[in-house]
């Protein structure tokens, strides 16, 4: 990395759950005996000490988040408020950084973010020909695409892959992606830069152990990588 180019960290926890289903939205929940937030944010610092980090919550669990700090003795990132939409609370974390720079997102519901990935992001970023970069990992349920009749056909595995976060941009591009309207298809960050024709995105190896906590039983699936060590 070029000495001295900033790097921002967007952890966007502002959802609230809904397929997880507890009352408490999951990046809250305990994992391994604080909120599962506090483990994606230790991870995220530990892997770029020198980024400067924003944390997207929703307005309504700020105060309860601060009470979780203050109650586990953690020091907040700066907090941005969250929007109804994934895309809307990243947009409100960009309205706040300014190029030039490097802006890392990641989702707040995926804890084990791992500094190799990070670095490996970096590094394809770097090499100046994409606008993005993003880790993925094969796909390992088998896959059919819905027909328009109500029908559907096996498709090759192989040709596809399940994409994570941390995403890895060029302030720049993902800046002026995120200046045009919403559309329902941008469910990562990446494919808000493809679909506003705003540059390439260059994939990575992601890592297994980086799963976001979506439904129930997946803390503990998390807290088990944890307990061998595996992560
Ligand atoms: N997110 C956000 N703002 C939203 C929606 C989602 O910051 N309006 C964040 C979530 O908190 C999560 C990440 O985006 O860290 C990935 O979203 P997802 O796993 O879908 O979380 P939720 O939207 O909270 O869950 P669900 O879709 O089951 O309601
Ligand atoms: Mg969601």
């Amino acid at each position: 990395m070029k000495p001295n180019t900033p790097i921002y960290i967007i952890i966007v926890a502002a959802g609230s759950g809904s397929r997880y289903g507890s009352a408490l939205p999951k990046q809250f929940c305990q994992l391994c005996g604080r909120p599962v937030l506090m483990t994606t944010i230790e991870r995220c610092l530990q892997a770029f000490p020198q980024a400067k980090f924003l944390l997207v919550l929703s307005r309504e669990m700020t105060d309860f988040w601060y009470e979780q700090c203050e109650s586990y003795g953690f020091k907040s990132p700066e907090i941005v408020d969250g929007g109804d939409t994934r895309w809307q609370s990243v947009k409100n974390a960009l309205d706040k950084i300014y190029p030039p720079g490097i802006v890392l997102v990641h989702d707040g519901a995926r804890p084990l973010v791992e500094a190799d990935v990070v670095k490996r992001l970096i590094d394809r970023l770097e090499y100046g020909d994409v606008a993005g970069a993003v880790p993925v990992v094969p796909v390992t349920d088998s896959l059919r695409m819905l027909l328009p009749d109500g029908t559907s056909q096996a498709v090759n595995r192989s040709e596809y892959y399940a994409v994570q976060t941390p995403q890895c941009f060029d302030l720049t591009a993902l800046k002026r992606a995120y200046s045009a309207d919403y559309d329902s298809r941008m469910t990562d960050d990446a494919s808000v830069i493809e679909l506003t024709n705003n540059g390439c995105i260059a994939t990575v190896d992601g890592s297994t152990n980086t799963l976001k906590i979506t439904n129930p039983g997946d803390i503990a699936i998390v807290e088990s990588i944890l307990a061998h060590g595996k992560a």
